[in-house]
Protein backbone atom coordinates (compact mmCIF):
# COMPACT_ATOMS: atom_id res chain seq x y z
CA UNK A 1 0.00 0.00 0.00
CA UNK A 2 0.81 3.59 -0.80
CA UNK A 3 2.75 5.53 2.00
CA UNK A 4 3.71 9.19 2.69
CA UNK A 5 6.87 10.66 3.98
CA UNK A 6 8.03 13.85 4.61
CA UNK A 7 11.03 15.35 3.31
CA UNK A 8 13.48 19.15 3.06
CA UNK A 9 15.64 19.60 0.68
CA UNK A 10 17.83 22.15 3.06
CA UNK A 11 19.44 25.27 2.59
CA UNK A 12 22.73 24.05 1.29
CA UNK A 13 21.47 22.26 -1.16
CA UNK A 14 19.27 24.83 -2.62
CA UNK A 15 21.78 27.73 -2.11
CA UNK A 16 24.24 25.49 -4.60
CA UNK A 17 21.57 24.83 -7.04
CA UNK A 18 20.87 21.31 -6.45
CA UNK A 19 17.43 21.19 -6.33
CA UNK A 20 16.24 19.65 -9.26
CA UNK A 21 18.45 17.17 -9.68
CA UNK A 22 17.57 16.23 -6.02
CA UNK A 23 14.16 16.07 -7.28
CA UNK A 24 15.15 14.20 -10.26
CA UNK A 25 16.66 11.41 -7.76
CA UNK A 26 13.43 11.23 -5.91
CA UNK A 27 11.62 10.96 -8.91
CA UNK A 28 13.52 8.54 -10.46
CA UNK A 29 13.29 6.32 -7.59
CA UNK A 30 9.58 6.04 -8.06
CA UNK A 31 8.31 8.95 -5.48
CA UNK A 32 5.14 11.04 -6.62
CA UNK A 33 5.51 14.59 -4.86
CA UNK A 34 2.22 14.98 -3.43
CA UNK A 35 3.26 18.54 -2.30
CA UNK A 36 5.86 20.82 -2.77
CA UNK A 37 6.86 24.24 -1.75
CA UNK A 38 10.32 26.38 -1.36
CA UNK A 39 10.14 28.91 1.58
CA UNK A 40 12.25 30.93 4.33
CA UNK A 41 11.83 29.53 7.28
CA UNK A 42 12.57 31.32 10.98
CA UNK A 43 14.95 30.23 13.62
CA UNK A 44 11.50 29.61 15.97
CA UNK A 45 10.07 27.78 13.17
CA UNK A 46 13.26 25.40 12.83
CA UNK A 47 13.12 25.11 16.76
CA UNK A 48 9.43 23.53 16.85
CA UNK A 49 10.07 21.17 13.76
CA UNK A 50 13.34 19.78 14.90
CA UNK A 51 11.86 19.89 19.02
CA UNK A 52 12.90 16.29 19.30
CA UNK A 53 16.40 17.34 19.26
CA UNK A 54 16.32 20.45 21.83
CA UNK A 55 19.00 20.15 24.87
CA UNK A 56 21.35 17.92 21.93
CA UNK A 57 24.90 20.05 21.39
CA UNK A 58 24.02 20.44 17.23
CA UNK A 59 20.77 21.83 18.20
CA UNK A 60 21.56 25.69 17.81
CA UNK A 61 23.35 25.33 15.01
CA UNK A 62 21.22 23.00 12.96
CA UNK A 63 18.55 25.18 13.58
CA UNK A 64 20.13 28.23 12.78
CA UNK A 65 21.06 26.76 9.24
CA UNK A 66 17.85 25.69 8.95
CA UNK A 67 17.04 29.30 9.03
CA UNK A 68 19.19 30.97 6.72
CA UNK A 69 17.96 30.58 3.38
CA UNK A 70 15.05 29.07 1.38
CA UNK A 71 14.22 25.49 1.55
CA UNK A 72 12.20 22.68 0.03
CA UNK A 73 9.32 21.31 1.90
CA UNK A 74 7.76 18.25 0.29
CA UNK A 75 5.27 15.05 0.81
CA UNK A 76 6.30 12.50 -1.03
CA UNK A 77 4.49 9.37 -1.78
CA UNK A 78 5.31 5.49 -2.82
CA UNK A 79 5.05 1.90 -1.29
CA UNK A 80 7.42 1.50 0.94
CA UNK A 81 8.12 5.42 1.14
CA UNK A 82 10.04 6.47 5.01
CA UNK A 83 12.51 3.15 4.19
CA UNK A 84 13.22 3.82 0.82
CA UNK A 85 13.47 7.43 0.93
CA UNK A 86 16.12 7.04 3.80
CA UNK A 87 17.90 4.75 1.30
CA UNK A 88 18.18 7.17 -1.47
CA UNK A 89 19.13 10.05 0.70
CA UNK A 90 21.77 8.09 2.00
CA UNK A 91 23.23 8.18 5.86
CA UNK A 92 23.32 10.94 8.26
CA UNK A 93 26.73 11.85 7.85
CA UNK A 94 27.38 12.14 4.25
CA UNK A 95 31.11 10.63 5.04
CA UNK A 96 29.16 7.45 5.63
CA UNK A 97 26.97 7.67 2.93
CA UNK A 98 26.83 5.32 0.18
CA UNK A 99 27.88 5.59 -3.25
CA UNK A 100 24.74 7.52 -5.79
CA UNK A 101 23.28 8.11 -2.84
CA UNK A 102 21.75 11.96 -2.52
CA UNK A 103 23.93 12.67 0.36
CA UNK A 104 27.20 11.52 -0.80
CA UNK A 105 26.67 13.56 -4.19
CA UNK A 106 25.36 16.55 -2.57
CA UNK A 107 25.99 17.04 1.01
CA UNK A 108 29.08 18.36 2.19
CA UNK A 109 28.94 17.57 6.59
CA UNK A 110 26.53 15.41 8.60
CA UNK A 111 25.25 19.24 9.46
CA UNK A 112 24.64 20.33 6.10
CA UNK A 113 23.52 17.09 4.57
CA UNK A 114 21.60 18.13 1.94
CA UNK A 115 18.13 16.94 2.57
CA UNK A 116 16.29 15.23 5.89
CA UNK A 117 13.51 12.47 5.35
CA UNK A 118 10.85 11.44 8.20
CA UNK A 119 12.55 8.58 10.08
CA UNK A 120 8.99 6.92 10.93
CA UNK A 121 5.34 6.99 10.38
CA UNK A 122 4.58 8.57 13.56
CA UNK A 123 7.26 11.36 12.94
CA UNK A 124 6.27 11.40 9.39
CA UNK A 125 2.26 12.67 10.68
CA UNK A 126 3.94 15.39 12.71
CA UNK A 127 6.41 16.71 10.24
CA UNK A 128 3.69 16.91 7.42
CA UNK A 129 1.32 18.49 9.80
CA UNK A 130 3.58 20.87 10.88
CA UNK A 131 4.59 22.09 7.86
CA UNK A 132 1.37 21.62 5.37
CA UNK A 133 -2.45 21.55 5.67
CA UNK A 134 -4.47 19.28 4.78
CA UNK A 135 -5.97 20.86 1.88
CA UNK A 136 -2.65 21.07 0.41
CA UNK A 137 -2.15 17.41 0.58
CA UNK A 138 -4.14 16.49 -2.64
P1 LIG B 1 18.06 15.37 9.94
O1 LIG B 1 17.67 14.09 9.29
O2 LIG B 1 17.48 16.60 9.37
O3 LIG B 1 17.69 15.30 11.50
C1 LIG B 1 18.41 15.98 12.50
C2 LIG B 1 19.64 16.65 11.97
O4 LIG B 1 20.61 17.06 12.89
C3 LIG B 1 20.39 15.67 11.07
O5 LIG B 1 19.66 15.49 9.88
C4 LIG B 1 21.74 16.36 10.92
O6 LIG B 1 21.83 17.17 9.78
C5 LIG B 1 21.79 17.27 12.14
N1 LIG B 1 23.00 17.06 12.93
C6 LIG B 1 23.95 17.96 13.13
N2 LIG B 1 24.93 17.46 13.89
C7 LIG B 1 24.59 16.20 14.19
C8 LIG B 1 25.20 15.16 14.95
N3 LIG B 1 26.38 15.33 15.57
N4 LIG B 1 24.56 13.99 15.04
C9 LIG B 1 23.35 13.82 14.43
N5 LIG B 1 22.73 14.77 13.69
C10 LIG B 1 23.35 15.95 13.58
Amino acid sequence: MAQRTFSIIKPDAVRKGFTAAILADIERAGFQIVAIKKQSISKEQAQGFYAVHAGKPFFEGLCAFMSSGPLVLMVLEKENAIADLRRVMGATNPANAEEGTIRKKYAESIGQNAIHGSDAEETAAFETGYWFAGYELI
